[in-house]
């Protein structure tokens, strides 16, 4: 590690939350570098930071202070995940308040400082347009939420020019993996991936229940997948947005045959009718653009990572990855 390279100090924001957390637990295994995590926990949990040595202040993302020190230049980087995470809240003007005016302000700011700004935008963007989703087409968001971070994106857009650092903007795909056990128990096992939802249900004793016949597909990423893509951001040379997925698409039903194997349980699926009118049948994340862009690709498969988050569910582990 060269000595410019230490003492470094990072803000992630939204970082009690699952994706932020793990982030914050991956750096601060990085010689030299202390991790301010700010969180309204307003999803997050506290839980999440246990095993993760850094800062902890609880506040808005936009707070004015926090805006002050991130133009003053405080930070050599932001990872921004602070956002309200559950697609199914319908109120616009709260959904672009906190995921889009407040990045507006962190960009502002940053802006003055030249700071590297990396934040997560999503898979939403896509809305039900037909995959593999690339950037730069398809982009009809079916929800406030998927709006809100396409707003985020074109705003991000407008700075790529002047901007002195990247402004990396990250499309997640499905996100599974350690550290988001609290979105089940906040939000009634609403918010978190079908991987953790159908592995709760199957060790409550329940039968795993899927819409009418799990054939739907989707891109599941592994959270360690996640965390490296971010971290190969604070490299990037250049500004852009780019999808961070695995590349395939997998179904509900390929998950429920991986968790019987690892389980060693046959379970049998009870298919239901899909009561939404709105529904992804189909994602999938061209990768091209993120290979040039990040000099990174996926590496771990569905059977791979689910093996991997298991064993450590199992264990009653709850944590980010990173730290286990
Ligand atoms: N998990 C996924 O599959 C997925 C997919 C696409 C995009 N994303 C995006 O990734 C980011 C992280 O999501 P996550 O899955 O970790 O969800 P999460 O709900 O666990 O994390 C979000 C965190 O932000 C905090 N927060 C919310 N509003 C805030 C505010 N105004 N100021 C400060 N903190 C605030 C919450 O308390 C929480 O800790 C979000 O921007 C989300 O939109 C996630």
């Amino acid at each position: 590690m060269d000595e410019d390279y230490m003492s470094e100090r990072i803000l992630v924001t939204g970082g009690a939350g699952y994706i932020g957390s793990n982030i914050a637990a991956a750096l601060v295994k990085r010689p030299g570098t202390d991790v301010l995590v700010v969180d309204d926990f307003s999803s997050g949990d506290w839980r999440n930071l246990i095993h993760v040595d850094c800062e902890v202040r609880a506040a808005d993302c936009d707070d004015p202070a926090l805006l002050e020190e991130i133009a003053d230049g405080a930070f050599s980087a932001i990872f921004h995940e602070a956002a309200i995470t559950d697609t199914t809240i319908m109120d616009q003007r709260l959904m672009i308040e906190v995921n889009t005016n407040a990045f507006a302000d962190m960009l502002e700011a940053c802006h003055v400082s030249g700071t590297r700004m990396i934040y997560a935008s999503s898979a939403g963007t896509y809305g039900n347009s037909p995959a593999p989703n690339m950037v730069g087409s398809g982009e009809a968001p079916e929800n406030i939420y998927g709006f809100s971070k396409l707003a985020m994106d074109r705003l991000a857009s407008r700075r790529y020019e002047t901007h002195a650092a990247p402004i990396i903007g990250l499309r997640y795909f499905n996100v599974y993996g350690p550290g988001e056990t609290h979105k089940n128990e906040k939000t009634g096992n609403k918010t978190a991936s079908m991987i953790l939802q159908l592995y709760e249900q199957v060790k409550a004793g329940n039968q795993p229940r899927l819409f009418k016949y799990g054939e739907q597909m989707r891109d599941f990423v592994y959270i360690r997948d996640v965390v490296a893509a971010n971290l190969a951001a604070l490299d990037a040379p250049r500004s852009g947005v780019c999808n961070v997925g695995s590349g395939l698409a997998r179904s509900f039903n390929d998950i429920i045959q991986i968790l019987s194997k690892e389980l060693e349980t046959d379970f049998e699926i009870e298919y239901f009718d899909n009561p939404f009118t709105f529904y992804q049948n189909h994602t999938e994340a061209d990768l091209s653009l993120t290979a040039d862009l990040l000099n990174w690709q996926p590496e771990w498969t569905l059977e791979k990572g689910m093996r991997d988050y298991i064993k450590l569910l199992e264990k009653g582990y709850r944590g980010p990855a990173e730290a286990a």
